[in-house]
């Protein structure tokens, strides 16, 4: 043997030795004799079974995963019919107990220097650990993917959740960061300054209000973030139906460890109910003037009339006396006769105070009766030509706070004919829907009016009890207290209607139909 020969197989002889420990097999031998194939001393162990030079490709394939048989003769045909230099793969073998192992293969082709034979070489790598650790961290990942995809579906889930819940309170709800910058609006927030939500969010009231309300807002917030707890506020925002005022709660919003992010709120809208309010105050106020005032007439009343007709009464009698005393049965007769025709008269002015006071008939037999009653005194007062009362509640009376209500709107309403319309003739309608709607309606062919001249005494600035006029007010009043509503219906020229629509059936408890 040349020394070259021996450097060759000592070589050899170390890398079988190396082989031998190491975790690669190597394999090699002429492209189409497996007999020639050679495996290093390690590949039973790498690969699981004793790799016998007569083992042909049957063999390989019988221990190989039935899905892995395809590409592993595929890359072998591509490299024994030379289409491609070398192929990798990763394939499972199986080990003498059944289970498999994985394998990275790397084949290619060489050619032999002495030879010039073309033969392949092959390295076979246990890669199981590795393999089943991506399997692992695949799985983990699915597994995370999985639970991000979940968390995901919840969040999206309590968000839906949370806009209907937002969606469903009509009053304006929102949240802003510390910045005061709005985070989350619901659509009554944002629709009461005429905005869509998304407009609104992103925004600080500074953007969205003029400086001073926007600076009192922003004060508000302070003063919730400062205290750490819920407060309450009255604000007042300009929105396109004009300057509304707003009971506004608020309180600190928090995150999960309980640091402040935030303020979030509730605000109603309380224009209406402050409205109402002052207007009752005022009205109250009203009242006690026009009692005040009716107290004032009613001395006047009785001082200048029955006061005054009872002391010329009294003044009369004396005189009599003094006649009968001196024998004068004549004159006397004749002043005592005048007495009792001013003891009627007085009696008649009485009657008349009381009725005005409360008309007695209104109780003893109902409102249709009192309208009546009370529409013929207006047309002899007024001189009317017409009066006329068409009544349509078939004989059936309505609960009495109803009655007296209806009453006092159609007095009223007379009064104003009486001393405004200069009208020719009036009606009064009223009947009774199927549905139990009761219906008043007071007409006249006057001179009408133009509604929107007149002052009332519930308008804002009204002098009290002075210019302003009282009745209609009264009227409207008087209607809204029994749940109905009033409608005047006039322009100057055109007459006037004055109506009272009470919803429901009014009609007196236990009262016989
Ligand atoms: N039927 C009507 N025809 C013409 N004008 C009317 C009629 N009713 C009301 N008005 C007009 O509306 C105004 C307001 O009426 P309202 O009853 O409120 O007050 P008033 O009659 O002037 O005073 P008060 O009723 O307090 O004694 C009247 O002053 C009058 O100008
Ligand atoms: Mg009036």
């Amino acid at each position: 043997m040349d020394q070259v020969g021996e450097r060759v197989q000592a070589i050899d002889a170390l890398g079988g030795r190396l082989l031998a420990h190491g975790p690669m097999v190597v394999c090699r031998g002429l492209l189409d004799d497996p007999s020639t194939w050679r495996f290093s001393a390690n590949a039973e162990r790498v690969l699981g079974w004793p790799v016998a030079s007569a083992d042909g490709l049957a063999t390989w394939l019988e221990r190989m995963h039935p899905d892995d048989r395809g590409g592993f003769e595929a890359a072998l045909s591509r490299v024994l019919s030379g289409k491609a230099d070398q192929a990798e793969l990763h394939m499972r073998l199986r080990q003498a107990d059944g289970d498999y192992r994985w394998i990275w293969t790397l084949m290619r082709t060489e050619q032999d220097d002495a030879t010039g034979q073309r033969y392949m070489v092959g390295y076979d790598l246990d890669v199981t650990d590795r393999m089943l650790a991506e399997e692992r961290a695949r799985r983990q990942n699915q597994e995370l993917e999985r639970r991000i995809r979940d968390r995901a579906t919840e969040l999206e889930n309590a968000n839906a959740t949370l806009r209907a819940v937002l969606e469903g309170i009509a009053d304006p709800v929102y949240v802003k960061d510390a910045d005061g910058r709005y985070v989350l609006v619901n659509s009554a927030a944002a629709g009461s300054v005429g905005l869509r939500p998304e407009e609104y969010v992103g925004r600080t009231d500074h953007e969205l209000f003029p400086a001073d309300v926007a600076g009192h807002l922003r004060a508000d917030d302070r003063e919730v973030t400062a205290s750490g707890g819920p407060r309450r506020f009255r604000e007042t925002l300009d929105t396109p139906e004009g300057p509304r005022v707003y009971q506004a709660v608020k309180a600190p919003w928090r995150d999960g460890a309980g640091q402040i992010l935030g303020v979030v709120g509730v605000s109603r809208d309380v224009t209406e109910q402050e409205r109402v309010e002052a207007e009752r105050r005022r009205l109250l106020e009203r009242l006690h003037d026009v009692q005040e005032d009716e107290r004032r007439h009613i001395a006047i009343d009785l001082h200048d009339g029955p006061v005054q007709g009872l002391a010329m009464l009294g003044y009369k009698l004396a005189r009599a006396r003094v006649l009968l005393e001196a024998g004068a049965t004549e004159p006397a007769l004749a002043l005592v006769g005048e007495c009792e025709a001013d003891v009627a008269g007085e009696v008649e002015a009485l009657r008349r105070t009381l009725r005005d006071l409360r008309p007695l008939v209104l109780d003893q037999h109902g409102l249709e009766v009192a309208l009546h009653d009370h529409a013929h005194g207006v047309r002899e007062r007024a001189g009317l030509a017409s009066c006329r009362v068409t009544a349509r509640l078939g004989g059936r009376r309505l609960d009495p706070s109803t009655e007296t209500a209806l009453f006092r709107v159609a007095q009223q309403a007379l009064a104003n004919v009486a001393a405004h319309a200069g009208a020719t003739s009036a009606e009064v309608l009223l009947e009774r829907s199927a549905a139990g709607e009761v219906l008043l309606r007071v007409v006249d062919d006057g001179c009408g009016f133009d509604p929107s001249h007149v002052q009332t005494a519930g308008q804002a600035g009204a002098p009290r009890a002075a210019a302003a006029g009282f009745g209609l007010t009264a009227m409207r009043e008087r209607a809204e207290a029994i749940g109905g509503r009033l409608t005047i219906r006039t322009a100057p020229g055109k007459g006037t209607t004055v109506e009272v629509l009470v919803p429901g059936d009014p009609q007196r408890p236990g009262a016989r139909p």
